[in-house]
């Protein structure tokens, strides 16, 4: 097993100075038409320099794949100044800035979207409230959509990244291609597990390409990816299996697993024995680095995890204490601020649509009333 301190060298030559990366969190701070703003890489800023790597919050790259307001973009080169800025304000004491890279599909509106219909693989809306029907994708746009994801990860490069993580969890644009709840489509990108695999093998394909044929040395590509859909037909563990028995063969740097607890049990019943997270590893089987996630708030759950991944990444817990990571790797765990009170809101930089997010999604126990 890792520990916490350990380097770790991915594939393409990039070292991470310890296990501990920053998770992908949108700031929602960025301005109404996706430019980095100052206040931004001040916020990253502030959580930099102790961790290994930060992942930014998701960065769209096509106009229409913008999922809320105040999100990153990185769809045209007029993002690529303010994008080096931020990476300049990552990349400091060694901390390595890795890009999110995005499209929403079916998971915005056309109010986010200035009157424009969301796409997605079939034109099925999301089983949730006031979800918005979504133009099916044509094969034309889905090929264009390749081109962007591969426009961005230059741009990335450009701006002085040393990494893009292409995101396929969440519900986002790529895992709607690989559900059959989002997917039902009769052409080549659509049907069995294999043709739902199709967008996101040539999407990797196409990224890792450029990547390589790039001047660029030691740029990284992870995939991140959520195991589990809730909707029938959806998907389920054995097709996430499936996805990672695929994409660890790939010429990728790392698989990033996403969910909010680490000990979380699959809702399948043939996978109830452990962890979700056990499988997952079991199933990468030391192919590529994983990057497990959940919840992660002491050393305890750091090291346990660890047991089970190479990497962990942290978001609420950063958010809380940006310098966890020094507490933790200097013993002083009786230092780490736990709970997040309104008061503490200016110092942490915590604007209210990354407040209003946790409000949702934080246990009682952390925020203080
Ligand atoms: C405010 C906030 C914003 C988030 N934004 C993103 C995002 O842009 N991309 C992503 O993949 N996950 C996003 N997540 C999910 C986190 O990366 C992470 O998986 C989740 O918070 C669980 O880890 P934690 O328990 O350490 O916070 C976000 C989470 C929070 C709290």
């Amino acid at each position: 097993m890792a520990q916490l301190n350990e380097s770790l060298t991915f594939k393409r030559g990039l070292t991470i100075k310890n296990r501990v990366i920053m998770a992908p969190m949108t700031t929602m701070m960025s301005f109404q038409d996706g430019v980095v703003t100052r206040d931004e890489c001040a916020y990253y800023g502030l959580r930099s320099g102790e961790v290994g790597a930060v992942i930014t919050g998701a960065a769209n790259v096509q106009e229409n794949g913008k999922g809320w307001e105040g999100q990153l973009a990185v769809y045209h080169d007029r993002f690529i100044p303010g994008l080096s800025r931020l990476a300049a304000s990552i990349k400091k004491n060694d901390t390595r800035a890795i890009l999110q890279i995005f499209h929403a599909g079916r998971m915005t509106n056309s109010k986010i979207l200035r009157g424009v219909q969301p796409v997605s693989a079939s034109a099925v809306p999301a089983e949730r409230p006031d979800a918005e029907t979504p133009r099916e994708l044509s094969s034309e746009e889905i090929t264009d959509l390749i081109e962007s994801y591969k426009q961005a990860t230059e741009r990335a490069i450009k701006a002085g990244f040393d990494g893009v993580e292409i995101h396929g969890a969440n519900t986002y644009l790529l895992q709607q291609f690989f559900s059959p709840h989002s997917n039902r489509r009769k052409d080549e990108w659509g049907g069995s597990r294999e043709k739902r695999f199709k967008f996101i093998n040539d999407l990797v394909g196409a990224v890792t390409e450029v990547v390589d044929r790039s001047e660029r040395k030691n740029f990284i590509v992870g995939y991140r990816f959520s195991p589990e859909e809730f909707e029938t037909p959806g998907i389920r563990l054995p097709d996430t299996l499936y996805l990672i028995d695929q994409l660890a063969d790939k010429p990728l740097d790392y698989l990033h697993v996403s969910f909010n607890d680490y000990k979380r049990i699959s809702i399948s019943e043939a996978y109830q024995d452990k962890p979700i997270i056990h499988y997952l590893y079991e199933k990468i089987n030391g192919r590529l680095p994983f990057i497990g996630v959940g919840d992660i708030r002491t050393k305890k759950d750091a090291e346990d995890v660890l047991e089970k991944a190479d990497l962990v990444a942290l978001g609420r817990a950063l958010l809380i204490d940006p310098h966890w990571t020094a507490k933790i790797l200097a013993d002083r765990e009786d230092l780490v601020r736990k709970e997040l009170s309104e008061y503490e809101r200016e110092e942490l930089m915590i604007e209210n649509g990354v407040w209003a997010f946790l409000e949702g999604m934080m246990p009682e126990r952390l925020i203080k009333k």
